[in-house]
C-alpha cells in the first residue's frame, strides 16, 4: 500500500497489510515517536536469521558455540533492567474502583498526558519494527490479535518465538478486524551518529494498560513482561478484561477466563487423558510441572505440555471449559533448570534459543547456578570474570536470578500433540500453587467450586526474582494473578463464581479445584517434599479423586490424602515425612485467617458475599 510520505518518512506498508485503523495507528505512532526507519516483519525465518545477526554486530547478542547451541544467542541485559516492574505497572480504567486496590491506577487522560512527552521522539535514531501477533491458534475462536510496534529488534526477535508472529496474521486481520495495539519504545533515543548501547533502555519506566480502549503502552524497559507485549500486558491483564467484558449481554453469556497457568495433559496407563491448569506464581515451577516426567513406579503414565504460563479458557457449546496456550514458544526462568529437575527443559534447549542474562563459559556455550558442575571461569551476565573462588568470596552470582530462556514450544519433546489445536483442549483439574515455607499443606481439594475460588483468592505465596523487590515475602497473591489481573480482583472472583454458576446451572459439571504447596520446610530449614518429577504423585491422586478411585479425607477446609492413597513405588518418603507436608496446624491457620480477613477487608469493595461466606464457615470449623 502506498502512503504518503510523513515527515519525510514513507510507511512503506507491505501491500498485503490491508487493516485501515493498523495503518493509520501505524502513522500515528510514526509521528509521535519518530523513528528512523519503519520495518514490517513478515516473521520468516530469514527475517529472524537477519535480525539476530544485527543484534550481534550491535552487541546486544552473542552468538554461542554453533555445535554445542546450534543458532542459539546470548543477551546481557543492563543491570537495571532485568525483571518486571510491578510498581511501574498501571490498569488506567476511567474509574480508580475498575482498577482495584490490587493495581496502580491513574486517571487516563492524566497519565496520557504524562506519557506523551515521553513518547515524543522516544524512537529517534531507531527502527520501529512492526510485529503482528496472533496469541493462540491463528483463526482459533478462543484465539486474539495484537500489534506490537517496538523499537527493540531483540523484542522482535523473541515475539517470533513466544507467538504465533508474521504475514500470516494480516490475512486473519483483514480489512477491517480487531486487533490490540500495543506500543513499546525502550526510551532511549539517538542523537545523530550516537550508538546505541548494547541493551538501550531509560531509568524511568511506565507498563501501561488502558482496559477501556484495550491499548497498552510500555516505555523504558527492554525486559521480558515489560517488553514482550503479548505476554503479560496482554494475554493477562487487557485479556482478563476482555473475558469479563464478554460475559452478560442478551444470550447470558458465561464470558471467559485469562489465567496465569499453564496446561498439561496427562495420560494414564490404561489410555485415558486428562488436562489440567495450574495457576503458581512466577519462578514457582509451571514450566518444569508442564514438563513433568513421571518417576519410576509410574509406568504407562504420560506427562504432556499444552503451555507453561498463560491459559485463555472459553466454555464450549457442551458447557466444558476449553483452553488454550495463546503462547508459541517459553521464557522460563534459567537458574536451578538442569537434567534432574527438568530433563525435557534441558532438551528443548538443545538449539534455537535465546539466553537472557545467564554466564557466558569459555567454549561459548551457557552456565547458571543450578545446571550442574560450575565452570572453572565464565564471564557473568554483568561482563565481569567470575570463577567459584569468586563466587565464594563475594556471593556474586553468574546468572542473574532472573535470566531466562526463550525457546519455541516446539523445540519441547514433551509437546502435546493438541498443543496447537484451535478447539483448545477440555479442562478436567484446576491446581492453584502457592510457595508456603509453612502452613498450607501439601495438596486438598476444594468441595465444591465456591470452596475452591475462596482457596485461590486467598492463596499466598513467598516472592520471587521474578519481580523486581524483596524476595521470599509472603503476600497474598489471589490466583497467581496479583500481578496480572487487569481490573477489579473482586469483580474478578466474582466472574469466576459467576462463570461456575452458569455453566453448572445449564447442567455441564465443573472441573475440580485443588490447591499445593510443594514448598514447605522441616525445623532445619529444607524442603520436605522432593518435588519436580516426585509431583506426578500427587498429579495421579487428583486423578484418582477424578475417577472416583480414592475417598480423601476431610478437614477444616477441604479434603486431603490419606498417606496410603498416594503412591510411594521408588520413594522413600516416611509417613512422618508426609505428615510434615500434610499437617494442618490450627494456631498456623488461625494467624493465617487473619490474613485473610486482612485481604477481605482491602477488596472489600464488591467482594463475593460467598467468599465472606465461605471465611466464616472455616472460622467456624476452626473453632470447634
Ligand atoms: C513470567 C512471570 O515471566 O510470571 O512468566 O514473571
Ligand atoms: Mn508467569
Amino acid at each position: 500500500m502506498n502512503l504518503p510520505a510523513m515527515q519525510g518518512l514513507n510507511l512503506n506498508a507491505p501491500a498485503y497489510v490491508k487493516n485501515a485503523r493498523l495503518i493509520a495507528w501505524v502513522a500515528d505512532m510514526v509521528a509521535l515517536c519518530k523513528p528512523d526507519k519503519v520495518y514490517w516483519c513478515d516473521g520468516s525465518d530469514e527475517e529472524y536469521d537477519r535480525l539476530a545477526r544485527q543484534l550481534v554486530d550491535a552487541g546486544t547478542f552473542r552468538k554461542l558455540d554453533p555445535v554445542k547451541r546450534p543458532n542459539s544467542f546470548l543477551a546481557c541485559s543492563d543491570p537495571g533492567d532485568v525483571a518486571r516492574v510491578e510498581d511501574r505497572t498501571f490498569i488506567c480504567s476511567k474509574k480508580k474502583e475498575d482498577a482495584g486496590p490490587t493495581n496502580n491506577w491513574t486517571d487516563p487522560d492524566e497519565m496520557r498526558a504524562t506519557l506523551q512527552p515521553l513518547f515524543d521522539g522516544s524512537m529517534r535514531g531507531r527502527t520501529m519494527y512492526v510485529v503482528p501477533f496472533s496469541m493462540g491458534p491463528l483463526g482459533s475462536p478462543i484465539a486474539h490479535i495484537g500489534i506490537e510496534l517496538s523499537d527493540s529488534a531483540y523484542v522482535a526477535v523473541n515475539m517470533k518465538i513466544m507467538t504465533r508472529m508474521g504475514k500470516a496474521v494480516y490475512d486473519v486481520l483483514g480489512v477491517n478486524g480487531e486487533f490490540v495495539p500495543c506500543i513499546h519504545t525502550v526510551g532511549a533515543p539517538l542523537q545523530p551518529g550516537e550508538k546505541s548501547s548494547s541493551w538501550p533502555c531509560n531509568k524511568t519506566k511506565y507498563i501501561v494498560h488502558y482496559p477501556e480502549t484495550r491499548e497498552i503502552w510500555s516505555f523504558g524497559s527492554g525486559y521480558g513482561g515489560n517488553a514482550l507485549l503479548g505476554k503479560k500486558c496482554f494475554a493477562l491483564r487487557i485479556a482478563s478484561g476482555m473475558g469479563r467484558a464478554a460475559a452478560g449481554g442478551a444470550s447470558g453469556s458465561p464470558g471467559w477466563l485469562a489465567e496465569h497457568m499453564l496446561i498439561l495433559g496427562v495420560t494414564t496407563p490404561e489410555g485415558r487423558k486428562y488436562h489440567v491448569a495450574a495457576a503458581f506464581p512466577s519462578a514457582c515451577g509451571k514450566t518444569n510441572f508442564a514438563m513433568l516426567i513421571p518417576p519410576k513406579g509410574f509406568d504407562g503414565w504420560k506427562v504432556t505440555t499444552i503451555g507453561d504460563d498463560i491459559a485463555w479458557i472459553k466454555p464450549g457449546a457442551d458447557g466444558k471449559l476449553y483452553a488454550i496456550n495463546p503462547e508459541a514458544g517459553y521464557f522460563g526462568v534459567a537458574p536451578g533448570t538442569n537434567t534432574e529437575t527438568n530433563p525435557n527443559c534441558m532438551a528443548s534447549l538443545d538449539k534455537n534459543v535465546i539466553f537472557t542474562n545467564v554466564a557466558l563459559t569459555e567454549d561459548g556455550d551457557v552456565w547458571w547456578e543450578g545446571m550442574g558442575p560450575a565452570p572453572a571461569h565464565a564471564i557473568d551476565w554483568q561482563g565481569k570474570d567470575w570463577t567459584p573462588q569468586i563466587a565464594k568470596e563475594t556471593g556474586a552470582k553468574a546468572a542473574h536470578a532472573n535470566a531466562r530462556f526463550t525457546v519455541a514450544a516446539i523445540n519441547n519433546p514433551a509437546l502435546d500433540p493438541a498443543w496447537d489445536d484451535p478447539k483448545g483442549v477440555a479442562i478436567d483439574a484446576f491446581i492453584f500453587g502457592g510457595r508456603r515455607s509453612t502452613t498450607v499443606p501439601l495438596v486438598t481439594e476444594a468441595r465444591n467450586w465456591v470452596e475452591g475460588v475462596y482457596m485461590a483468592a486467598t492463596m499466598g505465596s513467598e516472592t520471587t526474582a521474578a519481580i523486581v523487590g524483596e524476595v521470599g515475602v509472603v503476600r497474598r497473591d489471589p490466583f497467581a494473578m496479583l500481578p496480572f489481573t487487569g481490573y477489579n480482583m473482586s469483580d474478578y472472583f466474582q466472574h469466576w463464581l459467576d462463570l461456575g454458576r452458569k455453566l453448572s446451572g445449564s447442567g455441564a459439571s465443573l472441573p475440580k479445584i485443588f490447591t499445593t504447596n510443594w514448598f514447605r520446610k522441616g525445623d532445619d530449614g529444607k524442603f520436605v517434599w522432593p518435588g519436580y518429577g516426585e509431583n506426578m504423585r500427587v498429579l495421579k491422586w487428583m486423578i484418582d479423586r477424578i475417577e472416583g478411585k480414592v475417598q480423601g479425607t476431610e478437614h477444616v477446609f477441604g479434603v486431603g490424602p490419606a498417606y496410603s492413597e498416594v503412591s510411594w513405588t521408588g520413594l522413600d518418603f516416611t509417613p512422618e515425612q508426609f505428615k510434615t507436608v500434610t499437617s494442618i496446624d490450627k494456631a498456623a491457620w488461625q494467624k493465617e485467617m487473619q490474613l485473610h480477613t486482612e485481604l477481605f477487608k482491602q477488596l472489600e469493595y464488591h467482594l463475593p458475599r460467598e467468599l465472606a461466606e465461605t471465611k466464616s464457615r472455616i472460622e467456624e470449623r476452626l473453632a470447634a
